[in-house]
Parts: structure tokens; C-alpha cells; sequence
């Protein structure tokens, strides 16, 4: 098989350090990628490029594959975020979130696993803001026939591949109308004409945040609009362990973002101290996606040894401070390469 091609975009803060973990992981499993290494946001303006700049995107555009660190995003003023600049210049309309219990990371639950589905591209992310008189603001909510039909599409397929049983759509029809009753009108569409072997329902999000922080193992695949399902991961990361443990991806037709749901973690860099395993398991589902998308077998089995190993690693105790364990990140990396033959 070809060697597959990656833009490398390590981020800022934490970013670099934990994307060099993963490569040295990588080279170590001997798998079949070859980096190209590329900057965005502050890491892009230290280097006195744009904040998105357009090297980065057309070597995504040109590869179709990415893993990404976090970037950070001013709060409240500066530059808008990478992330949904990202996903909006490059169209990668489906967010996934897999979320699932890991040996030896305690919670209050055993046995997560929930994927998210999340729409990315509209919603009250579509970035249309204006001061319509001083002192009062507005943000528009953006729903369109096409893209929750193509979200609902997308989910639905994606469980018939992944052989996952149910979808639950989450969203507030009962109060935005138009726009969320758009979403779940076209996913019970897409369900009852198109995939009625897979269970569909659906919940009000304020009731299903309840539920799922009751019982989170009663779900299986969430379907939800763009702010919702950003909320939703992060909650849904708490259940497993938080945000170091929690990979995800950003997919559009023409090509797919992997990264961590962290963010920069400002607080700890330059302590060693950066949990990897969120961005290697992106990288990870990386290669299960190229294993199915390119029918590429010898990488979905590296997949499968880099996970054994750091689920071996988790086992024997060998964790970061964030898991309640002692190593650093250069101690963790280390811990899993050990471990990938066996
Ligand atoms: P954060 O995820 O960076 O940090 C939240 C807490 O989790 C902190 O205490 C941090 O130390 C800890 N943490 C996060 N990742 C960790 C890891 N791998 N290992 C150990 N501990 C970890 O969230 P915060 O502070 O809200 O955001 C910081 C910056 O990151 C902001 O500028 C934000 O915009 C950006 N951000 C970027 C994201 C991305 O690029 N995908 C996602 C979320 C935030």
C-alpha cells in the first residue's frame, strides 16, 4: 500500500509537545504516514503569516487529510477560531466525537460508549453578528434544508457502516421552531424514508443533558445541530475522564481534520506534563478512517497495535497527572512505545 500523506498542524501551548508524542509514536509503529508539517493561528502569526494561512489550507485541500493540535482563540475579541475557520473554508460539515470508557481511567460510569454527531457548519456558529443599536447585539441562528438533510445523511450512514444500533437527535423544536424543527424533521425524514433499521427518537436537549449525566450508557449515537453538540462533547468527555481522553474529527467530502477536543491548556506549558493520548487517539481514528476509505488493511492492524499499546500502557498504571498517574508526557510516549509489540 502507498504511503498516505498528513498535514501536520501541531497548534499552539500544548499543541507541539503533544504532536511530537504522536509522531514518535507513529515512526515507532512503523506506520505508513508521512507528515507535512503546516501552521495555523498563533503559531502562524508568531511566524509572521496569517492567522489561517493559505499554504495550510491548500495542503489540506491538496492531501485531504489533516491531524491538528489545538490553537488558541482570543475570547470575546482578535482573530476568529481556526477551528471553524477550518471547517467552514473546507466544508467538513460532520464533527464526530467518539466517547468511551478507557481501562483504568475511573468515572462514576463503566461502559460509555456514545458517538456525537455534530452539524459544523451553521447553527449560531455561522459567525453572523451585529450591534443592531448600541447596547444591543445579535447573533443569528442559520438552519438550511440542505445541510440538515446532509448531516442526517451522514449519520445515518456512518451507524449502518459502524454497525451502531440507534441515533438520538437532541435539540429545542419546542422553542426554535423554524430552526430546530428543521433539523429533526429532516433526520425523521431520513430515517423513515432511507434507514428504518436503525432506531431513531428523540429528546429536548435540557432533558437529555439530564439523562445522559443519569445514565449515560442508554445512548449510542447523538445527532445534534452545531452548538449543541459542542456543549454536548465536552460534557460527554467528563463522563470518560475529561478532555485529555476524548478524540474527534472533522469530515466533509473532499477531506478530514482529525484532533483533540482540548484546547491549548494554557496553564501547564512548558511543564512536560501535557496529556498526548487525546490527539493519538485522533490519530488513531485517522488511520481506521483511511483503513476504511482506502481499504487500506495494514494500516487499520498499526491502528490496532497503537491502540493495544496505549490501552496496555493505561492498564499497567502508566498515566499522566491528569489521570490521576505521575508520568509526563515524554514518560507517557515512551510507556506506549514499549508496549506497541505486545
Ligand atoms: P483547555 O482544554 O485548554 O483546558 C481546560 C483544562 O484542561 C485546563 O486545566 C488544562 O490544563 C486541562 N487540559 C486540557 N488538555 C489537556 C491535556 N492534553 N493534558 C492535560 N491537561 C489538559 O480549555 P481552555 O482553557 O478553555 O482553552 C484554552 C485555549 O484553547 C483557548 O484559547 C481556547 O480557545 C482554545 N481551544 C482550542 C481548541 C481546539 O483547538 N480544538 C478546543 C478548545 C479550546
Amino acid at each position: 500500500m502507498p504511503t498516505h500523506h498528513v498535514v501536520l498542524i501541531p497548534g499552539d501551548g500544548i499543541g507541539p509537545s503533544i504532536a511530537e508524542s504522536v509522531r514518535k509514536i507513529f515512526a515507532a509503529a512503523q506506520v505508513d504516514v508521512e507528515w507535512h508539517e503546516h501552521v495555523a493561528g498563533v503559531a502562524a502569526i508568531a511566524k509572521g503569516k496569517d492567522v489561517m494561512p493559505q499554504d495550510t489550507l491548500e495542503a489540506i485541500e491538496h492531501h485531504t487529510l489533516a491531524l491538528k493540535g489545538p490553537c488558541s482563540t482570543p475570547v470575546g475579541e482578535g482573530f476568529r477560531s481556526v477551528n471553524v475557520t477550518l471547517r467552514k473554508r473546507l466544508n467538513l460539515y460532520a464533527a464526530v466525537r467518539p466517547v468511551k470508557s478507557l481501562p483504568t481511567v475511573h468515572t462514576r460510569y463503566e461502559d460509555v460508549d456514545i458517538i456525537i454527531i455534530r452539524e459544523n457548519t451553521e447553527g449560531l456558529y455561522s459567525g453572523v453578528e451585529n450591534e443592531v443599536l448600541p447596547g444591543v447585539v445579535m447573533s443569528m441562528k442559520v438552519a438550511s434544508e440542505m445541510a440538515c438533510n446532509r448531516i442526517a445523511h451522514w449519520a445515518f450512514r456512518f451507524a449502518t457502516r459502524r454497525r451502531r444500533k440507534k441515533i438520538t437527535a437532541m435539540h429545542k423544536a419546542n422553542i426554535m421552531k423554524l430552526t430546530d424543527g428543521l433539523f429533526i424533521r429532516c433526520a425523521r425524514n431520513v430515517h423513515r424514508v432511507e434507514y428504518p433499521n436503525i432506531e431513531y427518537d428523540e429528546m429536548i436537549i435540557d432533558a437529555g443533558c439530564m439523562k445522559i449525566v443519569q445514565d449515560p450508557t442508554k445512548f449510542d449515537i447523538l445527532l445534534l445541530e452545531n452548538l449543541y453538540g459542542d456543549v454536548m462533547s465536552d460534557l460527554c468527555a467528563g463522563l470518560v475522564g475529561g478532555l485529555g481522553v476524548v478524540p474527534g474529527a472533522n469530515i466533509g467530502d473532499k477531506g478530514a481534520v482529525f484532533e483533540a477536543v482540548h484546547g491549548s491548556a494554557p496553564d501547564i506549558v512548558g511543564k512536560g506534563i501535557a496529556n498526548p493520548l487525546a490527539l493519538l487517539m485522533s490519530g488513531v481514528m485517522m488511520l481506521e478512517f483511511i483503513a476504511q476509505e482506502r481499504d487500506d488493511s495494514k494500516i487499520g492492524r498499526q491502528a490496532e497495535q497503537i491502540k493495544n499499546a496505549y490501552e496496555k500502557a493505561l492498564l499497567d498504571g502508566q498515566k499522566t497527572r491528569d489521570l490521576g498517574g505521575e508520568l509526563g508526557t515524554d514518560a507517557f510516549t515512551e510507556a506506549v512505545i514499549s508496549r506497541l509489540n505486545g
